[in-house]
């Protein structure tokens, strides 16, 4: 009878076995492997339980050879159905197999979504959390954001918080608590945000145009006269020296708890506006009374592209007669020293 496979030494010491079979077709390594099985495990435990079989190219055509295969190491071959799996995982028609990757959608976890499957909107479930380069004094007025690309539905979206409405929503005592404090604000990327302070990376040493800006927790809206909240994510705020220039500061202050506090009220859903992306949508928000962000997409398999244009002339009587404070007093370049940005 024609040897059907011939077991070889994989390492020293007699470790592992490289098993070759004559044929590479499944279905032959299948029938050899069933008809000589006790042969061949016991040359597997023999060799410490370890085998390698080479190319198996033809169970890509079918995979349920796989489990078959499985089959003989053992009676029963895992159902991952079953096994406390995120469905993420699951091959798409063997429950047996379990798919290991960096590829979408193996590659990180989907957005959190609420007990009855809504998009979870408020911080913190929902991060970014900002109203557009608040780093900078006065900040600029509105945001206009074309879709040139965007994702499926369902992903990408941009949200938006009204936070005119949150804020007369507040108590009147808070109101008049707030009315008194000031944020700092800076840009994500100089060492100052929540995330940055506790991890304890450097502080990146700063241009005096550079520099983390205050703005009122309460502004008033310079068209409407209403007044609304004004807080940024913390990735958008002062952790170091803020992020309320009258209170304790750090991320474990008094100011990061009111912070907190204030951007978890701020985004309710009762306030907040989600925007799902078609291309061509063009999308305005006045980043004096509205915070926005984006909610989060697959971004290894889509691409999502926007246009965005600020505009700025108005921002309230706070910043009457004052210079841009991101202009360079000293004739050095506006981004010197921040060159990772
Ligand atoms: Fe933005």
């Amino acid at each position: 009878m024609k040897q059907t496979y011939r077991i070889n030494e994989l390492a020293q010491g007699g470790f592992g076995i490289r098993v070759d079979f004559a044929s590479g077709d499944i279905e032959d390594v299948l029938a050899a492997f069933s008809s000589n099985a006790d042969a061949i495990l016991s040359h597997f435990y023999a060799a410490r339980g370890l085998m390698l079989i080479e190319g198996m190219h033809s169970v890509f055509e079918r995979p349920r050879a796989l489990v078959e295969l499985s089959r003989l190491f053992g009676s029963e071959v895992e159902n991952y159905h079953q096994t406390l799996t995120s469905p993420r995982f699951f091959h798409d028609s063997e429950e047996e197999i379990l798919i290991l990757s960096n590829e979408p959608p193996c590659n990180h976890p989907p957005p959190p979504r609420s007990h009855d499957d809504r998009l979870n909107v408020q911080f913190p479930h929902q991060v970014n959390w900002h109203s557009d380069q608040s780093y900078r004094r006065p900040p600029p007025d509105i945001t206009l954001l074309l879709a040139v690309r965007t994702p499926p539905p369902d992903q990408g979206q941009t949200l938006v918080a009204d936070c005119t409405s949150a804020c007369a929503a507040l108590t009147p005592e808070t109101r008049e608590r707030l009315r008194h404090l000031n944020g700092l604000h800076a840009p994500s990327w100089v060492g100052r945000s929540r995330e940055a302070v506790e991890k304890g990376e450097p502080i990146l040493d700063l241009l005096p145009h550079q520099r983390p800006q205050r703005h009122p927790l309460l502004r008033q809206h310079p068209v409407s006269g209403e007044q609304s909240l004004f807080v940024c994510e913390e990735k958008q705020m002062d952790f170091v020296d803020g992020p309320v220039v009258e209170l304790e500061t750090g991320p474990n202050g008094e100011g990061a708890r009111l912070i907190r506090e204030l951007l978890a009220h701020s985004t309710q859903e009762k306030f907040v506006y989600s925007h799902q992306w078609q291309v061509g949508d063009l999308l305005i928000a006045d980043n004096r009374n509205l915070l926005h962000c984006a909610t989060w997409y697959d971004a290894d398999s889509y691409s999502r592209l926007m246009w965005r244009t600020t505009v700025m002339g108005n921002p309230g009587h706070e910043y009457v007669g004052e210079r841009k404070s991101w202009t360079p007093g000293d004739g050095s370049e506006i981004m010197a020293g921040m060159d990772h940005a």
